[in-house]
C-alpha cells in the first residue's frame, strides 16, 4: 500500500461512524479537482458516496482526480460554478471553489470575488431547491485578517482585523461575504449551513508541477529543497502559520458536514502547532537532506496586510466534532517530501 493509500485508509477509519450517512448519498462538490477538494471527493467515493465534482480547472487539475475518474460513483463537470446547471438531486452540497493562493487571486481579483458572491448564492439556491441535509462552505482563517497578540490562538468569536480595500481584500472579503450569505440562507430558508474556517493545509497533491508559479509556500520550499536550489524567504521569516496535514483537514471537514445538530455553526479546522516560516524552511531543508540555502528576498507579489501570526484555536472543533489535528508537522512534512520526490 502506498503512503497516500494509507492516508485514505486512515481517513476511512476515522470516519467509520459516518459510513451509513455517506453510502449511496449524492454529494455536489464545487472545486473538487483542487488540492483539498480532490482528497474530499475521493474519500467520499471510497466510502460509497456518489459525488458530482464541478470545477473549472483554473487551479485544480484532472491529475488530482485521476484515481476516481471512471468510477461510476464519480462524475466530473468542467464548469465555472457561477454558470453550473444542475440536473441531478443532491443530499449534501459543498462549496469549495475559490482562487486560494495570493499571487493567483491578485492576478484574477474579480473571479476571486465572484466565487464568494455569485458562486455561493448559486450553491445556496441549489441547497434550497434540493432541501439538502447539510451544506458546507470552506471559509478561511483569512477572515480574521491580522489579529492582535491576545487573539492568537484565534477563536471563532474574533470578528477580525481585515482591510476591505487592499491586495488581499478580493479573497478575504469574498469569504466574509460568502459567510454572510450562509448566515442569511440559514436564517431565511433554514439551509443547514456549516462553515469551516480552514487554516493553512498541506500534503500530497499540492501542485508540484508548477510550485513556484502557484505560490503555495510550503510545496515551493519542498520542491526547491529537493533540487538543492536557494529558497527565497520574504521578510524576516518570523511570521508564523499553523500547518494542518491534509488527512486531518479532510476528516474535520467531513465530520463538520455530517455531524447532526450543528446547523449554523462556524468552526476552525486547523493545526495548533504554530511555526515560523524561517523554522519551517529550515525543517524542510533538514528533512529533505538538502544543501539549499535560505535567501532573504523581495516578494514576487504584494504582501501588504500579510498576517503576522496564525494559530488555530480548535476548542470548538474538539467540543462539537471530537476533532483536532493529529499529524505532527515533522511527520506530515516527511510524507509530503516523499510524495514530491516520486511525483515531480
Ligand atoms: N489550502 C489551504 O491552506 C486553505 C486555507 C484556507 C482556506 N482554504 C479554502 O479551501 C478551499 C479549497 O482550497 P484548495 O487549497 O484546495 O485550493 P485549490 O486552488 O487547490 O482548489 C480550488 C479549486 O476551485 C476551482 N475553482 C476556482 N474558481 C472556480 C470557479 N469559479 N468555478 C469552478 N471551479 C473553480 C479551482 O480550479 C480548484 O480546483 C478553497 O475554498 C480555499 O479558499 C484553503
Amino acid at each position: 500500500m502506498s503512503a497516500v493509500e494509507k492516508d485514505f485508509d486512515n481517513i476511512k477509519k476515522s470516519l467509520a461512524e459516518f459510513a451509513d450517512e455517506i453510502k449511496g448519498k449524492n454529494f455536489l462538490v464545487s472545486g473538487g479537482a483542487g488540492f483539498i477538494g480532490s482528497w474530499f471527493c475521493e474519500s467520499l467515493v471510497s466510502m460509497g458516496g456518489r459525488v458530482t465534482c464541478v470545477d473549472n480547472l483554473s487551479s485544480g487539475s484532472l491529475e488530482n482526480i485521476k484515481h476516481v475518474e471512471g468510477n461510476k460513483l464519480f462524475k466530473f463537470v468542467k464548469s465555472d460554478i457561477e454558470k453550473f446547471d444542475a440536473g441531478d438531486k443532491f443530499d449534501f452540497i459543498v462549496h469549495m471553489a475559490s482562487i486560494a493562493s495570493p499571487p493567483l487571486y491578485q492576478k484574477f481579483p474579480i473571479q476571486t470575488l465572484d466565487s464568494g458572491v455569485v458562486g455561493i448564492k448559486k450553491m445556496l439556491e441549489l441547497a434550497v431547491k434540493n432541501k439538502v441535509k447539510g451544506f458546507l462552505f470552506t471559509s478561511t482563517s483569512e477572515v480574521y485578517g491580522n489579529p492582535p497578540e491576545d487573539m492568537v490562538p484565534t477563536p471563532e468569536t474574533y470578528y477580525g482585523y481585515v482591510n476591505s480595500y487592499g491586495p488581499r481584500s478580493m479573497y478575504d472579503e469574498s469569504k466574509r461575504c460568502a459567510e454572510a450569505y450562509c448566515y442569511s440562507y440559514w436564517k431565511q430558508f433554514s439551509v443547514p449551513v456549516r462553515i469551516a474556517r480552514i487554516f493553512n493545509t498541506y500534503g500530497p497533491k499540492l501542485d508540484v508541477k508548477n510550485p513556484t508559479g502557484y505560490g503555495r509556500a510550503l510545496i515551493k520550499f519542498v520542491c526547491l529543497a529537493l533540487e538543492n536550489k536557494p529558497i527565497n524567504m520574504y521578510g524576516d521569516g518570523n511570521q508564523t502559520r499553523s500547518f494542518c496535514y491534509i488527512t486531518d483537514q479532510v476528516i474535520g471537514l467531513i465530520k463538520l458536514l455530517l455531524t447532526k445538530g450543528i446547523d449554523g455553526e462556524v468552526v476552525n479546522i486547523g493545526s495548533e502547532e504554530e511555526v515560523s516560516i524561517n523554522k519551517l524552511i529550515t525543517s524542510v531543508i533538514k528533512l529533505a537532506n538538502s544543501s539549499s540555502k535560505i535567501i532573504v528576498s523581495e516578494p514576487s507579489y504584494d504582501i501588504t496586510d500579510d498576517p503576522r501570526r496564525r494559530k488555530a484555536d480548535v476548542t470548538k472543533a474538539k467540543k462539537l466534532l471530537g476533532w483536532r489535528a493529529e499529524v505532527k508537522l515533522a511527520d506530515g512534512l516527511n510524507k509530503t517530501i516523499d510524495w514530491a520526490k516520486e511525483t515531480r
